[in-house]
């Protein structure tokens, strides 16, 4: 759980870090050159008037007047200066204790070797050269120096050691400030990134927490749906996905209650049958007869429910469509035909208008079922006397079934319901007339599976139509 918030904690931290620390570095580092180029160059100018100022003192012997230009320009320049002629020998040096000695002092020697008629160079405190020359061994400093040119070319060279320990004292400043602030950011980062990283692991947390519960076995459990963009959506439809799963898993227990229930029902009136029979062995046949009459009435209508329920079973997994040419026009002659005794016991009228050559391409067994059963209960559900027509039409290039009747109707508030499994209007008749409430919802199943769609108009008291409606794109192919 930790790890995703650890990754973001760590890619913002090193995001922002890093991108501070370039530009710390970079920004420390130009305000560095700055500042050293710009004293560089005013200090290589001074040494430069210096070695010019100096160079005709220097050739000539009053070294009084050279002393004293060397004390005034010291002090305004504010360092050390030093003159030393071709040999490395230095002559003048407003500190007094180097005057005589020869100078092991690079930016010196490679003048007089005649390398460049103008050096410069930072010395760390601590270096032996620095504390000979500057004699303020703690403190960084520069040397500048300039060649000192007479009539006959190079005479010497000057040199100027300035102090530069306020210079670096002041870059090392800017860097302390630097870090206090890349601090600050820091901190601030890291808390901004805790907080971020919360934002976005909670709702994802909150998701895995409710799926463990439904893991569980908990249907009823959903995520609360906070904030905006794709973690909204994550949580939405991770909502929608549990209602779906919990309203599957509810119409399945109904189902197998449903089922169950109408299975119990045959074999409890059978029990009783058969338990007269037994305990009464004295019953008179007619009797017994009529009891066996009823049991086989019982068996027939178990076997008509087992046969449906695996039907939608079979449908449930998915089974295989065996489709072919259907000639629909034969096919409607032909249920017409098979359902005609049934009608004529009730002494209906059982009309049918059927067009001529309409073929589809669907499965057979089940078309013809589609059409049973929607018959089957129009002749059910419609009093003695009644009307029944059926009619097969192509409209608009859809091939079309009506099945209507002038019977007991459906009220309009079952009208949602009598597509759904072991519903019925009215359940006490349903049983007499050995109804399940299953017959629609295969019904419409097996319409669906074609492409097709059912609709149903119905008035309480004046008759039902349904009608089948197949595409047309069915049919061609
Ligand atoms: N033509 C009709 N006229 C009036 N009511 C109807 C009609 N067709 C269906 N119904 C109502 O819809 C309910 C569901 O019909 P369905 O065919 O699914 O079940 P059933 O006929 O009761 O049982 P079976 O499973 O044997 O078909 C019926 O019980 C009945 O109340
Ligand atoms: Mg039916």
């Amino acid at each position: 759980m930790a790890s995703i918030r650890w990754k973001i904690l760590l890619a913002f931290f090193l995001i922002v870090g890093l991108s501070f620390f370039v530009a710390a570095t970079s920004l420390n580092g130009m305000v560095k050159d700055y500042l050293f180029e710009q004293r560089k160059r005013d200090d290589i100018a001074k040494t430069g008037k210096l070695a010019q100022k100096a160079a005709p003192l220097f050739q000539s012997v009053s070294s009084n007047e050279l002393n004293d230009l060397l004390e005034e320009e010291a002090e305004t320049m504010d360092g050390r200066l030093i003159l030393i002629d071709n040999d490395g020998k230095i002559q003048y040096d407003t500190f007094q204790n180097l005057c005589g000695q020869r100078t092991q002092v690079d930016e010196v020697i490679r003048v007089l070797r005649g390398e460049t008629v103008k050096d410069y160079g930072i010395h760390t405190p601590g270096k032996s050269v620095v504390e000979a020359m500057s004699g303020e061994s703690a403190e960084y400093v520069a040397y500048s120096t300039y060649e000192m040119n007479g009539y006959k070319g190079r005479i010497g060279a000057a040199m100027f050691v300035s102090k530069i320990q306020s210079l670096v004292d002041s870059i090392e400043r800017v860097e302390m400030q630097l870090l206090r602030v890349f601090a600050v950011i820091a901190v601030a980062a890291l808390a901004f990134a805790l907080l971020l990283s919360r934002l976005l692991t909670n709702p994802i947390t909150a998701v895995s927490r409710t799926m463990r519960k439904m893991g569980k076995g908990d249907l009823s459990v959903r995520v609360p749906v906070r904030g905006s963009g794709e973690l909204r959506e994550l949580a939405e439809n991770y909502n929608t996905m549990a209602s779906q799963l919990e309203s599957l898993d509810k119409t399945r227990n109904q189902f197998v209650s449903n089922a169950s229930h109408e299975l119990k029902t045959p074999l409890a009136t059978m029990k009783i049958l058969l338990e007269s029979m037994i305990y009464e062995p004295d019953m008179p046949a007619e009797v017994r007869a009529d009891f066996m009459k009823d049991m086989n009435h019982e068996i027939d209508r178990l076997t008509g429910i087992v046969t449906d329920l695996l039907v939608l079973t079979r449908m449930d997994n998915g089974e295989e469509m065996k489709r072919g040419i259907v000639n629909m026009t034969e096919l409607t002659h032909e249920t017409i035909h098979q359902l005609t005794p049934a009608a004529e016991k009730n002494n209906q009228t059982l009309t049918g208008d059927v067009q001529e050559d309409l073929f589809f391409y669907g499965d057979k067994s089940k078309l013809s079922q589609i059409l049973y059963n929607l018959m089957d209960n129009a002749i059910k559900y419609t009093p003695e006397e009644g009307k029944i027509s059926v009619s097969l039409r192509e409209e608009d290039g859809n091939i079309v079934w009506r099945v209507k009747d002038n019977g007991i109707g459906i009220p309009e508030e079952d009208l949602d319901h009598i597509f759904e499994r072991f519903y019925r209007v009215d359940k006490a008749r349903g049983r007499e007339t050995g109804g399940t409430g299953l017959g629609l919802s295969i019904v419409k199943q097996m319409v669906r599976m074609h492409g097709g769609t059912i609709t149903v108009e119905s008035s309480l008291g004046k008759g039902s139509e349904f009608t089948v409606t197949f595409p047309q794109e069915g049919a061609e192919s």
